[in-house]
């Protein structure tokens, strides 16, 4: 088995395909997500989002949490420290999770690529579709409630389908492999557009209400 530091297996995506499932098998979410992190992620060079980034940004949060963020992909900030959302858009959702009454470590924070694209550009279809089966199994381990995709970004990687637009995507919930997805704007949007805080609170009240059920 490859240990942390070293060349992840692979290749072929039977390869791939065969690691996850047994990361996936893996009874105990922590360890099943040390192992996805470790021997099936590990120092990936699966696209050529790895010739600039500094770390690879696994995911960060509760192995059984609940609510699960998605974002687009690391910025310079998360490339320096291997966290998702420590910079200034990041310090935006953990207020946005501290007024759903939650803290940070008790959900769970992902994204759809997990190297920086090179200037903070948006990630291309052909390295999302590269990530998504390692996000696709981070959910899988975590089985959490519910999902708020965070942009157009998020949505259209976990729904496979491209979307008109943010203020539309956000009228409705779509499906996960059963699990709900709200999409809502993205923290680095808000930041920008601070009238747009407003609909994003009114979709967490949704997902609240979503999280009460039983
Ligand atoms: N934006 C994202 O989409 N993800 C991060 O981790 C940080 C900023």
């Amino acid at each position: 088995m490859p240990t942390s530091g070293q060349q992840p297996l692979l290749g072929s995506a039977a390869e791939d395909a065969s690691a996850i499932q047994a990361a996936v098998a893996v009874a105990d979410p922590e360890q099943a997500l040390e192992t996805l992190a470790r021997d099936v992620v590990g120092e990936c060079r699966r696209c050529r989002l790895c010739q600039a980034r500094s770390r690879v940004v696994f995911g960060v949060g509760d192995p059984r949490a609940e609510l699960m963020f998605v974002g687009e992909g690391p910025g310079a900030d998360e490339d320096r420290q291997g966290e998702p959302f420590v910079g200034r858009a990041g310090q935006l959702l953990d207020k946005i999770i501290a007024a759903m009454g939650l803290t940070r470590p008790e959900v769970y924070i992902g994204n759809v690529v997990k190297c920086r694209p090179p200037e903070n550009r948006a990630p291309m279809p052909d390295e999302a579709a590269t990530c998504m089966p390692f996000l696709a199994a981070q959910i899988a381990i975590i089985r959490p409630r519910v999902i708020v995709a965070l942009g157009r970004v998020a949505v259209e990687a976990l729904i496979g389908d491209a979307v008109r637009s943010m203020s539309s995507a956000r009228q409705r919930w779509f499906d996960f492999d059963g699990i709900p997805i709200k999409p809502t704007y993205h923290p680095a949007y808000l930041l920008r557009n601070p009238a747009a805080k407003r609909p994003v609170w009114d979709d967490m009240q949704e997902v609240m209400s979503r999280l009460a059920e039983r």
